[in-house]
């Protein structure tokens, strides 16, 4: 028996060792943890159970039957995060690359499985060569496997990718049609073709780093939701976003004890700025509504024109979509409404309740914003919204103009709870704009035509650039002080707690995409 007990000892210290000791001296040396390193860092200690340790290839072309490595380049099992079920796959970039073989694709298949039949969140930590070359179509079948298995777990538990490497080719496919992913800094990357393609191609010349690098697809593309500056600190986002999740679309979010107060914060009555067309900071509204420091914030450097993000309200978790002032007015285009239009499925697919927060002049003019589908894009937003199911609550801090006010979660696509504070300016447009519109023969004919558009612009602003009209027909349910709009929403999101909406049987909409 000892030597049989030997001999699995043998075998499980080869399968941690995964590529050898030389090779991990490489990754550190690379400012990069291992795949193990990760999952322990991830996983509450002591939680992590392996499974598949002792898999292993079955390629025997290209010597590769000289090659075995137990584990074939990723570490998978389960093991909890405060005290949290969750699925983990890290991809070994020690072996053969992190590529991707058959067997390394049917071991993350199987622990997605699990996932969700047992209902918990699925986190894959990517490092990776891409398809195992030396297995051709095998390997591209063991993608597509996967590929397939996001797709049916999307909207049934959380999935979270972290790039924390090379991720290229087919690879990148998995992390996209997952949940969340989270690229660290300066050692990943990821591309559908790298540099030296699309110098052939395109004659462009590219660096990794420029072409799919993190800021890169956090500014840029929007691939990535959140940069991290090293394998560390994207462990630890991890951990802080699935905190905001529940562990699967049964459920609703773990909430946090709270002790309620008179909850009156005075700092919100001074954010906006009387001169309608001054910027300010929305983050701050958002800092003056939720518990303290508890926003975390979703696609920061993307679209800023638009602000989401996960908060804590009196404990409970929520999703915020807000316009923001500072960026091009808080105005809507096609990546601002994409960002929101996802964002809000999330949310919707996850039972987390939304906050939108409307300063917005309306959507972004221009040939760029046509020519670049700003109609199908904005109608996403749309979409998303009218379908969301969740407790769904609206404050208009200031400006809901033209169609951007029925977007952003007005009253008649189904929000719960209208709010809008006594500055508010709910129109077709600004008064100018439609003084200048509306009265432009009185204006022309005019003895003083300045002093004309001025006096419309006050008749137009006294009837329209206030919440009143909107109040006087339900579509604002009330009028609310500044400082009171926390103590309006804890009430609000705590009477829609059990909010059910059944909708009619259907396959599926038809969300324009
Ligand atoms: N299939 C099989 N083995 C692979 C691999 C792949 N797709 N990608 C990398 N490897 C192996 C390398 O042969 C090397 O093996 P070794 O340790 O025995 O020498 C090891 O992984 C590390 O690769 P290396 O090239 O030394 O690392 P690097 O950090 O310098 O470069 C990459 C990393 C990913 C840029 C580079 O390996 C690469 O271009 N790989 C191929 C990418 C690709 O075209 N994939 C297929 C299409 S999706």
């Amino acid at each position: 028996m000892d030597s049989k007990i030997e001999k699995l000892n043998e075998k499980l210290a080869l399968a941690q060792l995964g590529g050898g000791q030389k090779r991990i001296d490489k990754q550190h040396e690379k400012k990069k943890l291992t795949a193990r390193e990760r999952v322990d860092y991830l996983l509450d200690e002591g939680s992590f159970e392996e499974i598949g340790a002792l898999v292993t290839h079955r390629t025997t072309d290209f010597g590769m039957k000289d090659q075995i490595i137990y584990g074939d380049g990723v570490v998978t099992g389960y093991g909890t995060i405060d005290g949290r079920l969750v699925y983990i796959y890290a991809q070994d970039f020690t072996v053969f690359g992190g590529a991707l073989s058959e067997t390394h694709a049917e071991k993350i298949c199987k622990i997605m499985d699990m996932a969700v039949k047992v209902g918990a969140p699925i986190i894959g930590l990517n490092d990776s060569g891409g398809a195992r070359i030396q297995e051709g179509v095998r390997s591209l079948g063991g993608y597509a496997d996967i590929f397939y298995r996001n797709v049916q777990a999307s909207g049934v538990v959380p999935q979270i990718s972290a790039i924390m490497g090379p991720c290229a080719g087919g690879a990148v496919y998995s992390p996209a049609m997952t949940d969340f992913t989270i690229m660290v800094e300066n050692t990943s990357y990821m591309f559908v073709t790298g540099p030296n393609v699309v110098k052939t191609v395109t004659n462009e010349e590219v660096s990794s780093e420029e072409l799919g690098g993190a800021q890169t697809h956090a500014s840029k593309s929007g691939v990535a939701h959140k940069t991290s500056l090293n394998d560390v600190a994207c462990l630890e986002d991890i951990k802080t976003l699935l905190s905001y999740l529940p562990q699967n679309n049964t459920q609703t979010p773990q909430s946090l004890n709270y002790d309620l107060q008179d909850e009156i914060r005075d700092e919100l009555s001074t954010i906006v700025p009387d001169n309608p067309n001054k910027p300010y900071d929305m983050h701050e509204v958002i800092s003056g509504i939720i518990d303290k420091d508890s926003f975390y914030e979703i696609h920061k450097d993307y679209a800023e024109s638009i602000i989401v993000g996960f908060a804590r309200l009196g404990g409970r978790s929520i999703g915020i979509v807000a316009n923001q002032p500072m960026s091009f007015a808080g105005v809507l285009g096609v990546k601002s409404s994409r960002k929101a239009a996802r964002f809000t499925r999330f949310c919707d697919c996850f039972n987390i309740p939304l906050l939108v927060l409307v300063d917005v002049p309306g959507f972004l003019p221009g040939t760029d914003q046509e020519w670049n589908g700003i109609i199908v894009h904005g109608a996403k937003l749309l979409y998303a919204l009218s379908e969301a199911t969740v407790p769904r609550v609206t404050v208009i801090t200031r400006k809901a103009y033209g169609g951007a006010y029925d977007v952003m979660n007005s009253k008649h696509i189904g929000a719960d709870m209208n709010f809008a504070w006594p500055g508010a300016e709910i129109a077709v447009m600004g008064a100018k704009g439609a003084s200048e519109i509306i009265f432009k023969r009185e204006i022309a004919e005019a003895d003083n035509p300045a002093e004309t558009l001025e006096k419309k612009e006050q008749e137009y602003a006294n009837l329209f650039a206030n919440p009143y009209a909107a109040a006087k027909r339900g579509f604002i349910d009330e009028v609310i002080l500044p400082k009171n709009t926390r103590r309006k929403l804890l009430k609000a999101f705590a009477m829609l707690e059990h909010k059910k909406i059944d909708r009619p049987k259907r396959k599926h909409g038809n969300i324009p995409l």
